[in-house]
């Protein structure tokens, strides 16, 4: 039997991403182009540069996977490309070129979750074994997400307000960091103590919901209390102590999510967890358990469109299809 080529194309936020994956399992090219450089100066991503860039770049992108890959269209099995959640105007960009490709080369075309997308970014490292739980944090998502195999997905937890990623940026806004703030808040609470009393939200008893705004309110008001007594507070010790917060309350619901719903592995996906302390942190905790704790490399973590592809694999196996009617969706269920 020939082998499954998929091209993947990923838009949904900052990064214009193309891919090509082999048998839903093997990277055969990546290629990822960001534009947080282009945000920096606003302190955040702005849709509407978002879309622009998207456009300036797909074309490129998309012909830059192919010759990485050595291919040409017509050695494709098929297209796949992430119909939601995300930016409208920044989905619409992929979709489009995903729906011309195809029409264009009469290829089958299958639509992705990005969340989806995010959980498979795993099976491009090791063999997933159901069931299993992922804990997807990014600056769109704080999910736990248990499946009991390929292609079925159930959100057991989710924030109730923002992202964990997006409590990392705003807190850094706070302090005075740039753009993407997480990285920042990371290096500097490795250089400081826990030793600043913040709150833990753990909602109510067997939750595995989260939320991240009352600690992120709580972080800006400890500031804003030490300015006006003339007290000066460390920031590396508010860091750090922030992040204690967040990994530990992190950690404990994965923990106790796995053996709840008693899960052969446990995976990680999403920006945040390049975060060394939720990486120290879950690696603590699952050490000498049951659990296959999977914590897959930077690249895989942040958007890119290779986890599209090998999510896209399973839905193409299943018979998925998108028709040329295919749209953005921004607030797309798993
Ligand atoms: O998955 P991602 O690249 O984009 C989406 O949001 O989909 O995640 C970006 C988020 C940003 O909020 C960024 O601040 C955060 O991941 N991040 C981190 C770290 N590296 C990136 N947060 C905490 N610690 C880090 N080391
Ligand atoms: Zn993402």
């Amino acid at each position: 039997m020939s082998d499954e080529l998929i091209l993947a194309i990923e838009t949904s936020c900052d990064e214009t991403a193309a891919s090509v994956i082999k048998n839903g399992v093997e990277i055969v090219s990546n290629v990822v182009s960001s534009q947080i450089e282009s945000h920096k100066r606003f302190g955040g991503v702005v849709p509407e540069v978002a879309s622009r860039h998207h456009v300036e770049q797909m074309t490129l992108v998309l012909e830059e996977a192919l010759s990485q890959a050595g291919l040409e269209p017509s050695d494709l099995t098929a297209v796949a490309v992430t119909e939601g959640p995300g930016l409208v105007g920044a989905l619409l960009i992929g979709v489009n070129a995903a729906k011309a490709f195809a029409f264009a080369h009469g290829l089958p075309l299958v639509p992705v979750h990005h969340i989806a997308g995010h959980i498979y970014a795993n099976r491009l490292l090791t063999e997933m074994k159901f069931p299993l739980l992922t804990l997807i944090v990014s600056g769109g998502h704080t999910e736990l997400v248990y499946m009991k195999e390929h292609g079925s997905y159930e959100v057991i937890g989710e924030t109730r307000d923002d992202a964990a990623g997006e409590a990392y940026d705003k807190v850094a806004r706070t302090l005075n960091m740039p753009y993407p703030g997480g990285p920042h808040i990371d290096r500097l609470a490795q250089e400081g103590e826990p030793v600043i009393d913040l709150p833990r939200s753990w909602l109510e008893p067997g939750s595995y919901d989260f939320s991240f705004s009352g600690l992120k309110s709580a972080v800006i008001n400890t500031v804003h209390n030490a300015t006006q007594r003339g007290e000066t507070i460390k920031p590396e010790d508010l860091a750090a102590s922030f992040q204690a917060s967040v990994v530990e309350v992190l950690v404990e619901k994965t923990f106790r999510a796995a053996g709840e719903y008693n899960v052969k592995q446990v995976l990680l996906a999403g920006g945040v967890a390049a975060n060394k302390g939720l990486r120290a942190g879950l690696e603590q905790r699952f050490s000498g358990s049951r659990f296959d704790l999977i914590i897959p490399p930077l690249s895989l973590c942040t958007d890119n469109a290779a986890m599209i592809g090998a999510a896209a694999s399973i839905e193409y196996q299943k018979g998925k299809r998108a028709t040329m009617a295919l749209n953005g969706v921004p607030g797309l269920d798993l």
